[in-house]
């Protein structure tokens, strides 16, 4: 399996800071946030990486990663996304890159001690999507699940203003490849993106969407609060 950090995006909600470089750049107590991601992956056993960025400071990656080997990456790539399409728009940027194969999918802002090489090591097809109760989740995708069945997912409801469960889909995925098929029959959402929420339920249509709950830390870092509470976990593991 290879795998795809998505690190595009403007940052607007953590302006002034996102003047400076691109917010999976910033720092996460002692390490540039995408570290994270990408440490993810490598203790996944995934050691192929995309690294999908976009915006003015895409050029502060290299700056930073260079050729990945320093984080234990044997071969790390590049692709920028113009303008702000959303997250399966960025994904799609990777079809090439996959070249057939299957993805491990996490957005660049997510951080988890959450230890996925299980989860990749059986994956076999559709998508796996981890989930994470939270106390906040109309903030995120969130998991609706049949009232007798309570583990049976039904739907996924992107940013719902009143969320049916607690558990939200972090930004982490595994997907087979018909991901790149899927992504081309979505249009785009009122907010004028392709949602991986719309991805992720065309999978849960065709009976092809596995959940597992992350078991551990995780926090994105998009806002002021999340990324806070990124950093004071983080200086409070060390
Ligand atoms: C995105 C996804 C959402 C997911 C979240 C996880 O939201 O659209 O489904 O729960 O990432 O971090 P965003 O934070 O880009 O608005």
């Amino acid at each position: 399996m290879k795998g795809v950090i998505l690190a595009g995006g403007l940052g607007t909600r953590l302006y002034p800071l996102t003047h400076v470089t691109n917010k999976h750049l910033l720092p996460v107590y002692d390490k540039p946030m995408i570290y994270y991601p990408i440490q993810t992956l490598v203790k996944a056993g995934i050691n192929e990486v995309i690294i999908v960025t976009g915006g003015p400071f895409a050029g502060h990656f290299l700056n930073v990663l260079k050729n990945g080997g320093e984080l234990g990456l044997k071969h790390l790539e590049y692709a920028y996304q113009q303008g702000e399409g959303g997250i399966a728009a960025a994904l799609a940027l990777t079809e090439d890159f996959a070249d057939g194969d299957s993805i491990a999918v996490i957005l660049g802002d997510n951080t988890t001690d959450a230890d996925i090489s299980g989860a990749v090591k059986n994956f076999k097809d559709g998508v796996l999507v981890f989930l994470k109760k939270v106390p906040d989740p109309q903030r995120f995708g969130v998991a609706v699940f049949d009232q007798n069945d309570k583990k049976r997912l039904i739907k996924i409801e992107e940013k719902p203003k009143k969320p049916k469960s607690n558990f939200a889909v972090t930004g982490l995925y595994l997907y087979d490849n018909s991901v790149f098929d899927i992504i081309k029959t979505c249009r785009p959402s009122v907010r004028g993106e392709l949602e991986i929420t719309d991805v992720n339920n065309c999978y849960l249509k065709e009976g092809k969407l596995n959940w597992s709950e992350l078991k551990g830390f995780w926090s994105d870092a998009g806002t002021f609060e999340s990324l806070f509470r990124s950093n004071a976990y983080w200086a409070s593991k060390k």
